[in-house]
């Protein structure tokens, strides 16, 4: 009887776990956190402990809320209480927790009863409700942090722990988000990968029992798993149909998120900052905050939800999310170390006749007694090297400046090689083990983060940079090394835990950060990680836009930008035309203005129609970045299922689209034999259809035509893909 009463009630998505009649108080405590569509519903049980109710589609009715519980009879007495709204550890609940701590006294268990909640109005939008929790025996206090959007049907959650123990207590696990879902099946997408692989998505239908994405790399995340991930809800989730959650961790260092199938085949989320070697002591009154989970959820597919995470983004927390991004010239694989002034002179008139806005001096730049000619020495010692740039960098940023183009520059300044200065002087300053063998990530070793004068160190290259020269105009920061044999003499000396460097060395880079923000709020900054390390919403708080990686190969990268799509608004995804790959020059520019366009090739060495193209190209993209950068992205064609790739991107306002399309494939036959229906136009108004971007001397097939806006959304558009125009560009105009 049971099994088909469960089944009835979950098809309508919700549910309860435990009988409201049984378990919940005479006057339970119902809190709502919700934006536009969605409602999670946190509610008290009978022992005053804090629930989650419901999670899903919003009832139009606030006074239904009440009624939702009672729906539900199900008992879960065998293993705890599945549906916590932030599980403790050592008392009732025995399945995984949120957190667990260990009292000054050396006892293991918390229990923790809800005490009260408030509701403020944000300043831009939403609110935030933040739920007091306490345990009733021991006086530790959490705060639960719901931060709603509800336009963009985003919510960011976060917790505070604090206590007032006689000592320290030690948390052993302290999640950001803890939340519970209810559907027939779960299916999570996650992005795992390597060096030059970044973001392989892997679709995985969850099982009783625990799946964990985590990474315990200290920095570059993404060189093994990626903090962003989506749940489906009962199927696979397309653009336009299905439930989904789309999730992402803000927080730039380790990281472990739980999915946890209980006993009655539901979700349990539990996600924050990795507890791995990371016990952390909390001194009485001291206020532990984690970093923030943010989501959306749509029951219409992954297009509404991406879209909705991407106008959050740009709205509310990108750096400069409405400002403009400069397209630029590269000189990495262009000449990697190998440069000096005159060369690069050379280049800043190449990056003016290709008209980008300005020219990116990447590593080799620096260090004299270990000059930065290779990846082995140097990092550290950031001043000029004498013999490439004797004139240091204030020239450049003039020259590039009478060439007509900005200057910008990379820095590395997390990293060491012990063939360094500043190794020489500063060896307590990095992180390694004294009585072991070091281990190096591409010849170099990590700062230590966690020490204050470290962060000043690090703050004082760019600051010191800055004030030198003032019109230096773009920042590249890498971060190449993952942390091996993690061990601080900072903290050693300071008598604090080892335990507290993996969670000391991001705050440390985000205070960094923070200061650099304060003195430095627009320079633009792009946040690279030996390729695509570091892609997150804490981060992107400081950086304008990030690297997504170093394979600039275009097919590669159309699957690529393609799942960072799901998470990121094209305005942060750096793209840029390279030598990776055999396409033409038309194939790799036309992927790459799918974001921030950027060029690192010999300008020079491009044969008179790849140049006359190139340049071309510039002014094109110029014209339709903006659509591109804050525009609603549709994911036409998925090429993990067709041999064609299409997006389409529609300005806000519907009077303008850009479409790419790709032909992802050699084999015979492939072409575009059907049209592609388009989205997000106004049925009532009519489209100018052209064809754009086209290589010096290429026909189109298309004639410039007319179609009203439900044609092409009913009927669509085919771009005639073939073997021949393996990508094509059209330009969508109201007229
Ligand atoms: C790794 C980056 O991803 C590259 O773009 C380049 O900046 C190199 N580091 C420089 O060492």
């Amino acid at each position: 009887m049971f099994a088909s009463l469960r089944k009835n009630v979950l098809t309508t998505f919700l549910f309860l776990v435990v009988s409201f009649s049984e378990s919940f108080g005479q006057t339970p405590a119902l809190i709502p956190v919700a934006t536009e569509n969605n409602l999670m519903l946190l509610g008290t049980d009978k022992q005053n402990r804090l629930r989650i109710v419901y999670f899903g589609a919003k009832p139009a009715k606030e006074n239904d809320y009440s009624k939702i519980a009672a729906q539900y009879f199900i008992n879960d007495n065998n293993a705890g209480i599945y549906n916590a709204a932030y599980t403790t550890a050592g008392t009732y609940n025995l399945v995984e927790p949120a957190l667990q701590v260990k009292h000054y006294d050396g006892n293991l268990s918390l229990d923790l009863k809800y005490k009260s909640f408030t509701t403020n109005k944000n300043p831009d939008d939403g609110q935030t409700i933040t739920v007091l929790l306490q345990d009733e025996v021991y006086p530790v206090q959490v705060k639960l942090f719901y931060r709603t959007w509800p336009k963009e049907n985003v919510v960011e959650q976060w917790a505070e722990v604090s206590h007032t123990e006689s000592d320290s207590i030690i948390l052993s696990k302290y999640a950001s988000a803890n939340l519970y879902f209810v559907a027939e099946k779960f299916i999570l997408t996650h992005f795992h990968g390597t060096w030059a692989k970044e973001m392989q998505p892997v679709e995985t239908e969850l099982s009783a029992g625990i799946m964990s994405l985590d990474s315990k790399l200290g920095t570059r995340a993404n060189l093994y798993q990626s903090q962003n991930f989506m749940v489906s809800f009962d199927k696979v989730a397309t653009e336009t149909e299905g439930k989904v959650l789309i999730g992402s961790l803000g927080w730039t260092g380790n990281f472990k998120i739980d999915f946890e199938i209980d006993s009655w085949n539901n979700l349990r989320l539990i996600a924050g900052i990795n507890p791995y070697a990371s016990a952390y002591t909390l001194a009485p009154s001291k206020i532990f905050r984690t970093p923030s989970l943010v989501y959306t959820y749509s029951e219409k597919g992954t297009g509404i939800a991406s879209r909705n995470l991407h106008h959050w983004a740009i709205e509310h927390r990108i750096a400069d999310g409405k400002g403009t991004r400069l397209s630029l010239l590269n000189n990495w694989e262009a000449t990697y170390f190998d440069f000096d002034e005159p060369k690069l002179k050379d280049l800043f008139k190449d990056a003016k006749n290709l008209g980008v806005d300005l020219f990116l001096l990447d590593d080799g730049w620096f260090a004299n007694k270990y000059p930065r000619n290779g990846d082995n020495a140097g990092l550290g010692d950031w001043q000029e090297n004498k013999k490439k740039l004797p004139n240091g960098i204030g020239y450049l940023v003039r020259e590039a400046e009478k060439a007509g183009v900005k200057f910008g520059i990379w820095v590395e300044p997390e990293m060491i090689n012990p063939k360094s200065e500043l190794y020489e002087t500063h060896k307590d300053w990095v992180l390694r083990q004294n009585e072991r063998p070091e281990i190096y990530f591409r010849n170099q070793l990590v700062l230590d983060l966690s020490n204050p004068e470290v962060q000043q160190f690090v703050y004082s290259v760019l600051d010191s940079m800055f004030y030198k020269n003032p019109n230096l105009s773009f920042i590249k920061w890498d971060c190449n090394a993952v942390i091996y044999n993690a061990h601080s003499m900072y903290l050693q000396k300071s008598g604090l835990p080892q335990s507290h460097l993996y969670v000391e060395y991001v705050r440390g880079l985000y205070s960094v950060l923070e200061k650099l923000r304060k003195k430095y709020p627009s320079i633009p900054m792009m946040l690279c990680s030996g390729g695509g390390g570091r892609a997150d919403y804490e981060a992107l708080r400081y950086f304008t836009e990030f690297w997504p990686s170093d394979n600039t190969d275009p097919l590669e990268r159309i699957y690529m930008q393609w799942n960072y799509s799901y998470f990121f608004p094209a305005l942060v995804s750096c793209n840029h035309v390279t030598d990776w790959g055999k396409q033409p020059i038309k194939f790799k520019t036309d992927v790459a203005m799918m974001g921030k366009l950027g060029f690192d090739i010999v300008v020079s060495k491009l044969n008179e129609k790849d140049a006359q193209f190139a340049k071309s190209a510039v002014t094109t993209y110029n014209s339709i970045k903006e659509t591109i950068w804050r525009g609603d992205l549709y994911r036409i064609e998925n090429p993990y299922k067709k041999p064609t790739a299409v997006l389409f991107y529609v300005s806000k306002s519907k009077n303008h689209g850009v479409l790419f399309s790709y032909l992802t494939t050699e084999r015979y036959g492939n072409t575009s034999s059907r049209p592609s229906r388009l989205a997000g136009l106004d049925p009532a108004k009519d489209y100018q259809v052209k064809e754009i971007n086209l290589y010096p001397g290429a026909n189109s097939p298309f004639k410039t035509t007319v179609y009203s806006g439900d044609y092409l959304m009913t009927i669509g558009i085919n771009p005639r893909l073939s073997g021949s125009r393996k990508s094509v560009v059209l330009e969508i105009l109201e007229i």
